[in-house]
């Protein structure tokens, strides 16, 4: 029975959804949150659960592995369910290195924390790494990404989790560390950091700004509700194989240039604008360098063999993330000016 888990990144998005998720619905459970509190990662995600007994807050850096091997032998971890990484492919391309650092030693230095820390005995341990479905590359028109899809990253993002993944694997089988990776499609819904298109787009229809869309917006994406991810990580940190690689996604292709529109139309409707007001800010920009045609996940393995399956509706999901935009208004101001990254510093400085 696995009773402390550390999970990392939990103050970003997709980290935030599963610290919910985990510190609710198992109470027994003593959920640890590691996060550096990068710019992407923001507290005021885990307002809700924050005075949980069960749950407690560690501000610390993965690349550094002092840090972490004192950690691990102070907390004495059963599970680790990792998230933390560089996320956004467009500042991969202005900064490869610090995606190397904090996506593959990070990761390197977390599995060498849990391998020396747990190395008696490995036995109702587990080592669970998130990835992506981008170290899959692109696809053309046709196809799906399977677990058996070759690794062909294409950005120093998808090459950064490439490499986590690898290191991820290498212990598995050099040491026997128990490990499982679940490698998933585009997520979207509340708590997206507004670099990303979805909340981005949202953003600036809300401050009638331009919607840059990169290239012709032909490029496909596969969008999964955050909180299908979050559920799928729970069934697959409970009842995953050790060794194996899960694919998540959403079934749900949609074109950039599609979803802005759908995008608008919602937005318009629900700010009372006129229709097509706000698809008159669709402004078309120079494309992403080596941007990536098209992903799409074939996750039947996790749907038959584990019993996963996506339960909210694109439609019902995205209506359900601008609502949510609208009524935390707060939230998007304070992540566009700063003011919690200047408040969270002077709270933290010294821990
Ligand atoms: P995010 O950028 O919103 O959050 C990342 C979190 O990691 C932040 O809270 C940040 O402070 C923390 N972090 C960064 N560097 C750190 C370090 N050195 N030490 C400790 N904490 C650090 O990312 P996200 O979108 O929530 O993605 C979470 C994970 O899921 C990532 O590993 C990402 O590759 C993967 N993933 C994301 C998506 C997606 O669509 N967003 C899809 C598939 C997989
Ligand atoms: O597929 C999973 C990946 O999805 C995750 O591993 C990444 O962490 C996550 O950031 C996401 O990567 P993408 O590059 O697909 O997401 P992004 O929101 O940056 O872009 C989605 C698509 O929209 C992509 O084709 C680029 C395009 N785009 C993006 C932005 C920010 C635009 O056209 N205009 C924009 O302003």
């Amino acid at each position: 029975m696995i009773k402390k888990i550390l999970i990392t990144g939990g103050a970003g998005f997709i980290g935030s959804h599963v610290i919910r998720r985990f510190v609710k619905r198992y109470p027994d459970y003593s959920i640890v949150n590691l996060d550096k509190l990068t710019y992407a990662g923001n507290l005021e995600n885990l307002r809700e659960i924050e005075d949980y007994p069960n749950y407690s807050f560690i501000k610390g850096d993965i690349v550094d592995l002092g840090f972490l091997s004192e950690l691990f032998t102070t907390e004495k971890f059963d599970g680790v369910i990792h998230l933390a990484a560089e996320s956004h492919v467009d500042r991969s391309l202005e900064n490869p290195a610090e995606f190397a650092i904090t996506n593959i030693v990070g990761t390197l230095n977390l599995l060498q924390a849990a391998r020396i820390n747990w190395k008696d005995n490995f036995s109702n341990k587990l080592f669970y790494h998130i990835s992506t479905d981008e170290v899959y590359g692109s696809l053309e028109h046709g196809g799906h990404f399977t677990e058996e899809t070759p690794v062909d990253p294409r950005s120093p993002y998808s090459a950064s989790k490439a490499g986590s993944d690898h290191f991820v694997k290498a212990f598995h089988n050099s040491y026997g560390l128990p490990v499982i990776i679940s490698r998933c499609s585009n997520n979207y819904g509340p708590n997206h950091f507004p670099e990303k298109l979805i909340p981005l787009m949202i953003h600036n229809v809300i401050h009638n700004k331009p919607l840059p869309v990169y290239g012709k917006g032909e490029n496909v994406r596969d969008w999964l509700y955050v909180e299908d991810h979050a559920s799928a990580i729970d069934v697959i940190f409970h009842k995953g194989k050790s060794g194996e690689v899960y694919n998540i996604g959403g079934n749900n292709e949609w074109r950039n240039i599609d979803l802005v529109k759908l995008l608008c139309q919602i937005m318009d409707s629900k700010l009372k604008r006129e229709k097509g007001t706000s698809e008159k800010l669709i402004t078309y920009v120079k494309d992403r360098l080596g941007h990536d045609l098209r992903y799409a996940i074939d996750s039947s393995r996790l749907q038959r063999e584990l019993g996963w399956s996506p339960s909210i509706d694109f439609p019902k999901g995205l209506e359900k993330t601008v609502d949510w935009y609208l009524n935390n208004r707060e939230w998007l101001d304070h992540v566009t000016s700063g003011a919690y990254r200047e408040y969270y510093q002077s709270m933290y400085h010294n821990r």
